[in-house]
């Protein structure tokens, strides 16, 4: 399976926090935003990851990742010339696609609970698109599922509703098979001028393919595209990490329980870090076993 990381956007809702930095690259704590979706594509099991980025921040995200090796990953890059929608990737990331099945996870959206890498796991096996639901106190501002009576069976979907037919906000974590490709090709931009996701997920759901998964109030799903989210997303992380002693969303971390890579190649990343706090955690665990 493929994965992408959608890491451009303008970032207007945190000016001047954007103006000279991408959103993505700001931290969320103790950690650059990115690497919290970053991680849950890992957990998801997927290694070969394309990360969409701006133009101007191309170079600041090679620094950041590389080619992803170091982490057992491959990590490519395509650039987006102007934010012309989420659905855009499709087009941008159509080779890169290939025939497989893909991941697509935004790099604003913070996923934690304790069964997430299994759900996430069965998004990237299953058929069709599959999609997350989570329940919100403020659903015009999401793309909102209503559901059938049964309150499994998706029936409409609708970007960001002045009326809501539920809480159910579809989150920013998705899978497809290959054929959302040519989904995405056929769509005419909104009246906003984007390729909007929402689109791809109803096309999905009228042809009886889009499985939607509720998660459930054990899981956090936290957006952080306004000064307060942003804030409030750093104290969640900094409360767990703080109570358990383990960090979330760190890619040295994941990589090594998810056996990307060996103790040896943990060891190599821990080294040239190893005086401050980041890297004095990750020795913690290296020395646990
Ligand atoms: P949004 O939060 O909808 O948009 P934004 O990041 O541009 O912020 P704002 O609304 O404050 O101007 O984007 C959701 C995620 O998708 C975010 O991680 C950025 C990413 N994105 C792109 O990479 N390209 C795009 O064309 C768009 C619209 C979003």
């Amino acid at each position: 399976m493929k994965g992408i990381v959608l890491s451009g956007g303008s970032g207007t809702r945190l000016y001047p926090m954007t103006r000279a930095a991408n959103k993505q690259l700001l931290p969320v704590y103790n950690k650059p935003m990115v690497y919290y979706p970053l991680t849950t594509m890992m957990m998801a099991g997927c290694r070969d990851i394309l990360l969409v980025v701006n133009p101007a921040d191309e170079e600041a995200y090679r620094r950041l990742f590389g080619d992803g090796s170091q982490w057992g990953l491959s990590i490519s890059y395509v650039t987006q010339p102007k934010p012309g929608g989420i659905a855009e990737v499709f087009l941008l990331g159509k080779n890169f696609i290939g025939n497989d099945r893909v991941g697509l996870i935004l790099g604003d959206n913070l996923f934690y609970g304790d069964s997430l890498p299994a759900l996430a796991e069965r998004g990237a096996k299953g058929g069709g698109a599959v999609v997350y639901a989570y329940w919100v106190s403020d659903p015009q501002a999401y793309g909102v599922v209503e559901f059938a009576e049964n309150g499994n069976t998706p029936v409409s979907i609708v970007e960001k509703p002045k009326n809501p037919r539920s809480n159910w906000a579809v989150t920013g974590l998705y899978f497809y098979d290959a054929d959302v490709c040519d989904v995405a090709a056929t769509l005419p931009r909104s009246p906003r001028g984007e390729l909007e996701i929402s689109d791809i997920n109803a096309h999905y759901l009228k042809a009886g393919r889009l499985m939607v998964h509720k998660l459930g109030r054990g899981y956090a799903w936290l957006d952080t595209g306004t000064p307060s989210s942003l804030l409030k997303a750093a104290q969640f992380v900094e409360t767990v990490e703080d109570r358990q002693g383990l960090q979330i969303g760190s890619p040295e971390e994941v990589a090594w329980r998810m056996g990307y890579i060996d103790d040896g190649g943990f060891e190599r990343l821990i080294d040239p870090i190893k005086d401050c706090e980041y890297g004095k955690y990750l020795q913690r665990l290296l020395a646990r076993g």
